[in-house]
């Protein structure tokens, strides 16, 4: 395959000597060993696994490879193998749907969090508990892990590596390095210094004439080239990158047993549109040659970043989904849609993309998710979710290396949909200390709280909790002892946790709400109970109240394809990213409200949730008539049904929760705040404050004073 041809100096070039000339120059050659995103020479790849959670779920039950399978989530289906498409079954048809189309499907539901469960299973008959279930996408993301694993294994360490992750199941490759690495070896005459040290000279042409495309699907050449042309260094470059991909996908495919499907091209986005082209276990290239024709019999609505929002409002505006109608709007027309955007799109119709594959795969936000059908409507539920949301979300951290200190997420966010009106409570995680899931569920309840307090929590649609601003080696992730702990040690402290976590809600939420009920609150107060571990790690451990401030942030900020983890920002801030999948099929866009735009349910100092204000005289006789079906609140003096009597109770009890924060914020003393102590009589006896008296508020760090609970 290597050149011989002797090198042509002569220049300026004769017409002769030019046909022997590349159209590229030595510097295109520097730019593509570095990584350049204006390279002509570039070659990036996309690799996207073919129908992935099925794939997963053949690898994991060795379904034999011609076998029709989805996977099904409650009564629809999510991912549809290709034996199985050709039934034409598709996402989102009903499971009875499919098995009227494809008697012999298997449909493997997705694996679930059982309420209570402190780990996600395969429960056999899971779409029937859709309403005690909470999806799990951790298999899919522990096998998407091993094969981003295997992918960067089968190519050059870096920097002649550069992966980025772009969603679940897709990563994109920049080759350029690897290729122009490749390039000197075999054409050793690209190894000469340019002619007069100049980079602007052209290359020899190579003298290749024929380039072995083996299996892979090539995209035809637009209108003015033809397969007798000379062959050029790009060509070539992509020929090599095409092998690489080949040789990527056969190691993936032999080690995990997956099969993937590949796009190369010199940019991210004809890359993407290519691996997309021929699927499954195919791999297209689309050479500098072909673009034009390769782009023009797409709708754009098919190309990165037009398939939202952004791509709706093109067709609105000129009334066309096709790249080829488009490519006859000149500049100045499609710039209505705004300078940058206008350019934007001028260009890629054009093919021309010069965003960079950015190697950062690490996650920057982790969310946990569940619409509730039937809504639910109490403290107690809502808690009960949201330890499934931390267990899911801290067992992710623990992946990404929370207990050896590598990275460790800065905020943890919680939004609370109630019909249309979503509402965000964020708040700082302490960095001071151990990152335990104590001290997630902590944080995660008293947001609850918090928007418990607003009131109008109830009924509730959907809650989701959500980690991000995550950051690398944290220096002061204390432990036991304030020792920084690492890897093994870490792990055994965090069993022990773990363990601790484990006894404390379990003894306090084990026994059936009914019951409970008899013997405490049963609402929101028992949630604030203390952890039975350790006087000192109680002293230590204790989840400080951090300041915190309504979020504006959109509930759907996820990634395109990896419904729960996000890795990488929009290109353009105005094109609509992807929305999200949480654990329902079709989550409504979520309505952006600032708190103060939802009227709550009780204006702040006036009775709360189902209490009527009676007049005085209204009230006495009300007094006096009581009926066992209602009770008169001492503290707001409303009287109320009886079996409004425990939600009433946890609104003060949240209420006053807040009051202590904002007081602590202000500076204010316990005791100056603390008169008349309101807990006392709605605890059933075994409420008591700690820290009621300044001494013991002065004991604890700022921030870390709460409620606690005698044993009664
Ligand atoms: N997925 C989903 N809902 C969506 C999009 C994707 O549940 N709206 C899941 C699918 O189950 C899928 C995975 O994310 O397996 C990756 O999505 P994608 O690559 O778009 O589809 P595949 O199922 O992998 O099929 P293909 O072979 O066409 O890539
Ligand atoms: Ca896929
Ligand atoms: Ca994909």
């Amino acid at each position: 395959m290597s050149s011989s041809q002797p090198f042509i100096q002569s220049s300026p070039l004769s017409v002769t000597a030019r046909r022997r000339k590349s159209k590229f120059t030595f510097k295109h050659l520097v730019q593509l060993s570095n990584y350049s995103t204006t390279c002509a020479l570039r070659v990036i790849a996309h690799v996207d696994l073919d129908a992935f959670y099925a794939q997963c779920e053949m690898v994991r039950l060795g379904v034999p490879e011609d076998q029709p399978l989805a996977v099904q989530q409650w009564q629809s289906l999510i991912a549809i193998n290709y034996p199985a498409r050709k039934f034409g079954l598709g996402r989102h048809i009903t499971s009875m749907e499919a098995h009227k189309l494809c008697p012999e499907l298997i449909m493997q539901h997705v694996a679930t969090w059982r309420e209570g469960d402190e780990k996600w299973a395969y429960h056999e008959d899971a779409f029937k508990h859709i309403a005690t279930h909470k999806v799990s996408l951790d298999p899919y993301r522990m096998e998407s892990r091993k094969i981003i694993a295997t992918i960067k294994e089968s190519l050059p360490a870096p920097p002649m590596q550069r992966v980025e992750k772009a969603g679940i199941d897709e990563v994109f490759l920049d080759l350029s390095a690897q290729v122009h690495s490749i390039m000197l070896g075999r054409y050793p005459e690209l190894q000469e210094p340019p002619p007069y040290d100049d980079p602007t000279e052209y290359l020899p042409r190579p003298l290749t004439t024929v380039l072995d495309w083996n299996t892979d699907a090539l995209v035809d050449l637009d209108a003015s080239e033809t397969e007798d042309d000379y062959l050029d260094w790009d060509d070539i470059a992509i020929s090599i990158g095409s092998e690489i991909v080949r040789s990527v996908r056969a190691r993936v495919r032999e080690k995990l047993k997956y099969t993937c499907s590949g796009g190369v091209a010199r940019n991210k986005m004809l890359a993407k549109l290519g691996s997309a082209h021929k699927k499954p276990n195919q791999q297209t290239v689309i050479r500098n040659r072909a673009v034009q024709h390769f782009l023009s019999g797409f709708k754009f609505t098919k190309i990165r970043n037009l398939g939202g929002k952004l791509g709706d409002d093109v067709v609105a505006m000129f009334n066309t989904d096709t790249v080829k109608d488009l490519l006859e709007q000149p500049l100045d027309q499609l710039k209505r849609m705004g300078d940058d955007t206008g350019s934007w799109l001028y260009w890629t119709i054009r093919g021309e993309d010069d965003s960079e594959v950015n190697p950062r795969t690490q996650i920057k936000s982790m969310l946990s998710a569940k619409s509730f059908r039937p809504a639910i409507s109490t403290f107690e539920q809502g808690v009960r979710w949201i330890r499934i949301f931390v267990a899911d979300i801290f067992s992710r951290c623990v992946e990404e290396g929370v207990l050896e200190n590598k990275r460790r997420p800065k905020t943890i966010n919680l939004h609370h949909r109630q019909g249309a009106q979503t509402r965000s409570k964020q708040s700082p995680i302490p960095q001071g200390k151990m990152f335990t899931e104590a001290i997630l569920f902590d944080l995660a309840k008293n947001l609850l709280a918090q928007v418990v307090v607003d009131g109008r929590a109830w009924p509730c649609a959907n809650l989701s909790l959500s980690v991000g601003g995550f950051e690398d080696g944290v220096a002061n992730n204390m432990g036991i002892g304030g020792f920084l702990v690492r890897g093994e040690e870490a792990k055994a402290l965090l069993a022990s946790e773990r363990h601790a976590f484990e006894s404390h809600v379990e003894d306090k939420d084990s026994q059936p709400p009914e019951k409970r009920r008899k013997f405490d609150n049963g609402g929101i107060q028992k949630f604030f109970l203390p952890r039975e571990i350790s006087q000192e790690d109680s002293e230590r451990d204790h989840t400080p109240f951090q300041r915190r401030e309504d979020s504006d942030e959109p509930v759907n900020s996820e990634k395109d394809n990896d419904m729960s983890e996000s890795s990488d920002p929009a290109p353009l801030s105005n094109i609509s990213k992807p929305t999200i999948c949480s654990d329902s099929p079709s989550t409504p866009k979520a309505r952006h409200l600032d708190d103060d735009d939802i009227p709550p349910d009780i204006p702040p100092d006036i009775p709360p949730p189902s209490a009527q204000p009676l007049s005085p005289s209204h009230r006495i006789s009300h007094f006096h008539q009581q009926s066992l079906n209602t009770y008169l609140c001492t503290r707001c003096s409303s009287n109320l049904p009886l079996a409004k009597k425990v939600e009433h109770e946890d609104w003060h009890f949240a209420k006053d929760l807040a009051k202590d924060l904002q007081a602590e914020e202000h500076g204010q003393t316990e005791s100056a705040r603390r008169t008349p102590v309101p807990q006392k009589s709605h605890s059933r006896g075994r409420g008591r404050l700690v820290g009621g008296g300044s001494s013991a508020v002065k004991g604890r760090e700022k921030g870390q004073r709460r409620l606690a609970f005698g044993k009664g």
